[in-house]
């Protein structure tokens, strides 16, 4: 990562009155978590050596007077006026201290029901997502960033179809990623084809709803622009840490973190590519990291100013953490293991299985020192007393891997060579550093001279510059292509696979888009969500190329 782009994000984002680099940043970070001078030390050198970043509101607010560091957060929303006027006003305090909320609106009763208050009828969950949307226009978080929301609207809810198609206009309720939560009915419905059959009764307007319109409208959404996404209701709460304090129907914004309503997280990453020394991984040191940053995490629902009490109460209830990855794709790049591999996705799932156990490890010691979380009983924790209910997940890592320089979360890497266009509206050329280093190694391998070296260098960059891949490159070796892939080489399957691999020992979900090629069928978008189901994923976005106009990261030739 260039010094150009981590300068811009860290004025736009991170640096306080005061405050000139990165370094500034983590002492002030370390200094408000750290409960002695020596978890003070290590805070600060875990930041400072881009092993681990907590999540941005951390970074933006620890040591300050805002002081709230979470960024996921779930709201509860009545169905009377006041409960959603409330949600809407909770969700802008959230928003100005830089997290970002998600409602599930299937409490509100469905358009055309009877307003017996008023004798006039409801406008239903599609109506009053708008208002939040408004809303969340007019708030920027803590002045540095517009505020992320999630709807969500069970399968169930006789306005779905409106639901599904709340955002068939790129750029309808702008602030909001929509997703449907589906149950195992549902899905076991549309495996056995029973399209015809009905799924739902719509009391205000008559309409019998069948399981095939509802499957259709998801994929044909899915399809036309990424949205909705889809959460599996089942699954979430097989695997809820907390069957005891009721069952999960919400998620965050970017929907790695299912919550109960109320609750917040903050997350944080380890990255990855960080631990790889001499082509291995580096276990012990992978081990310490985690342990460390089990403590800051845990350290900032101490620390942390909740917005509003309620989220306060449900947060220190079960004081959910989010520790995950980030810098995957680049770690296996160095092991030059494929991503879409068998060996790949064995070392990946080998390796989280590791720091989710180290993750309980030391949660369970934090447990002996302060104590377990207070609903400790009758969780699926049983006798292992833990002071967390859930410490892993994995973050889009939007931001924060920009501020590492290694590739975002799981993700595979989007183009090694590609243009950048931040959210300040700077663009930036960007050249992958392994990408590079490798294809210089290769090429001088194969016995290239010096200067052919130096053209063909110039001729592949070029290539993934313009086209996103250098699997057409056939002067290249074939292991180097085989290693070398990107997003959009890796077919749908393998993308599923990892995403599994992963959820296998992750506690909360995983933030993760299955790209597609623009000619995906609506067919191949069906097959990825019957896989996704059965592998027992909790939820995904589908992107297929080309079906929006913006993205934030794009090959040149589209810029
Ligand atoms: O990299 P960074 O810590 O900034 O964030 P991320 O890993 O990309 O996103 C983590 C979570 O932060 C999201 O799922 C949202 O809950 C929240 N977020 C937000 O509220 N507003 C944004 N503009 C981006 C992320």
């Amino acid at each position: 990562m260039t010094d150009s782009v981590v300068d811009s994000i860290l004025k736009a984002r991170y640096l306080r009155e005061g405050e000139k680099d990165y370094d500034d940043i983590c002492r002030r970070v370390a200094e408000a978590l750290g409960e002695n001078e020596d978890e003070i030390r290590d805070y600060y050198s875990e930041m400072l050596s881009l092993r681990f970043l907590p999540n941005s509101p951390t970074l933006m607010n620890a040591g300050t007077e805002l002081g709230q560091l979470s960024a996921c957060f779930t709201l509860y929303v009545g169905d009377s006026i006041s409960e959603i006027f409330d949600a809407v006003s909770w969700g802008a305090q959230i928003h100005k201290t830089g997290g970002g909320t998600g409602y599930n609106f299937s409490n509100i009763r469905p358009e055309g029901s009877p307003v017996c208050s008023t004798d006039g009828v409801a406008s239903g969950p599609v109506s009053f997502m708008k208002v939040f949307n408004a809303a969340t226009e007019v708030i920027k978080q803590g002045g540095r960033r517009r505020g992320a929301n999630m709807g969500i609207l069970n399968v169930w809810h006789p306005d779905i179809l409106n639901f599904i198609e709340s955002k068939k206009n790129e750029g309808d309720i702008a602030n909001f990623n929509i997703s449907v939560m589906v149950n195992d009915e549902f899905m076991e419905l549309v495996e056995a084809g029973e399209f015809d059959k009905v799924w739902i009764h719509h009391p205000n307007t008559g309409e019998d709803i069948t399981v095939g319109a509802v499957w259709e409208g998801i994929i044909n959404g899915i399809w036309r622009n990424g949205e909705p996404g889809v959460l599996f209701y089942d699954e979430i709460n097989r695997k809820n840490m907390t069957p005891n304090l009721g069952s999960i129907d919400t998620t965050n914004p970017c929907g790695e973190q299912p919550l109960l309503h109320f609750e917040s997280c903050v997350l944080g990453s380890l990255n990855l590519s960080k631990f790889i020394y001499k082509d291995v991984l580096d276990r012990k040191a992978l081990e310490r990291s985690t342990r460390i940053a089990v403590r800051f995490l845990d350290s900032v629902i101490e620390k942390n100013v909740f917005p509003i009490p309620q989220i306060r109460i449900a947060t220190r209830r079960t004081r959910k953490i989010g520790l995950g990855l980030m810098g995957v794709h680049d770690a296996l790049l160095m092991l030059k293991l494929a991503y879409d591999s068998p060996e790949g996705r064995d070392f990946c799932e080998e390796t989280m299985a590791f720091v989710n156990e180290i993750s309980a490890d030391e949660s369970h010691r934090l447990a002996a020192e302060k104590g377990a979380f207070p609903a400790f009983k009758g969780s699926v924790w049983g006798d292992y007393e833990v002071r967390n209910a859930a410490m892993t997940t994995i973050a889009p890592t939007g931001t924060i891997s920009l501020l590492a320089g290694c590739s975002s979360g799981i993700e595979p890497v989007f183009s090694y060579a590609y243009t950048r266009k931040d959210t300040v509206q700077k663009t930036f050329e960007m050249i992958h550093p392994l990408f590079e280093s490798e294809l210089e190694k290769t090429l001088s391998g194969i016995g290239k001279s010096p200067s052919e070296v130096k053209d063909l260098k110039r001729k592949a960059i070029n290539h993934v510059h313009e086209t996103g891949t250098i699997q057409d490159l056939l002067w290249l070796p074939e292991s180097f292509r085989r290693i070398f892939k990107t997003a959009l080489d890796i077919d749908w399957r393998s993308h599923v696979l990892m995403q599994a691999a992963f959820q296998r020992n992750v506690h909360a979900s995983i933030s993760k888009t299955i790209n597609m090629p623009e000619s995906a069928t609506k067919k191949d978008i069906a097959d990825v969500l019957l896989l996704s189901w059965h592998e027992k994923i909790k939820g995904l976005t589908i992107y297929r190329t080309g079906s929006r106009q913006s993205v934030v990261l794009e090959l040149s030739k589209r810029e």
